[in-house]
């Protein structure tokens, strides 16, 4: 399979690189960096993100940013910021990906415990990554051409337990390996509409 992956660079990327580039052809794909180049907030570097890359197999999704900050200090202008990165950015691969995904393809996107268990500061990411799970569960209803869609929704990593332990007292962490395994289950398999629950 020719799979797109967007945020082939970071932790959850790099798994899903160790996972599926032994059997597949990884296009790597970040904001800075990867074979081809996109920022996911903006409408026009997706659309041009594709027409660079083509028809692929598969696109996962191992990218997207939320402000983790007390309710308190969750303006309207941070939730958007949430907002227009992790959700929308995903809900536009798969807008302008379905028409760049082969029959019987799929999405695999990222969203995270946190839509069922949370934290202190996590509001926002509560709610988006809730969202992430909801859209996926009503686009897979209506995806032409066999196209499947699946979200991965992990605990926290446990190589990002040096930036985000203090945040995530008493969870069980899980090795961006076991996450991968679930993008593989996504990618590899034929579920459609699927939350994979990592925890
Ligand atoms: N880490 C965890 O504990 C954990 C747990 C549950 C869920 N998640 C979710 O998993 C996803 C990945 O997390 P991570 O910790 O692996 O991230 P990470 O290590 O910080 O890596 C982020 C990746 O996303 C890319 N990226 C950042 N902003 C982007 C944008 N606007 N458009 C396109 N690509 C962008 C980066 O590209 P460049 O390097 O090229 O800039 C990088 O490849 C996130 O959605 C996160 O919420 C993470």
């Amino acid at each position: 399979m020719k799979i797109l992956l967007i945020g082939a660079s970071g932790t959850l990327g790099q798994a899903v690189i160790d996972e599926l580039g032994a059997r597949h052809d990884i296009v790597r794909c970040g904001r800075t960096s990867g074979d081809v180049t996109v920022d996911m907030r903006e409408a026009s570097s997706v659309v041009a993100m594709f027409r660079k890359v083509g028809d692929v197999d598969a696109v996962v999704c191992a990218a997207g940013n939320v402000p983790f900050l007390p309710l308190a200090e969750l303006t309207e202008t941070r939730y958007i910021e949430g907002l227009q990165d992790k959700l929308l950015g995903q809900v536009r691969l798969v807008e302008s990906g379905t028409r760049h995904v082969r029959d019987g393809g799929s999405f695999t996107l990222i969203s995270g415990i946190l839509s069922e268990q949370p934290i202190v500061a996590g509001a926002c990411a509560s709610m988006v990554n809730g969202a992430i799970d909801a859209f996926v569960r009503a686009a897979a209803i209506e995806l032409p051409r066999g196209i499947r869609i699946n979200s991965v929704s992990p605990s926290v990593l446990t190589e990002s337990m040096e930036s985000y332990g203090p945040f995530f007292r008493g969870f069980e962490s899980v090795s961006a390996g076991r996450a991968a395994m679930a993008v593989s289950r996504s990618v590899e398999g034929r579920q459609t509409g699927q939350m994979y629950k990592v925890w």
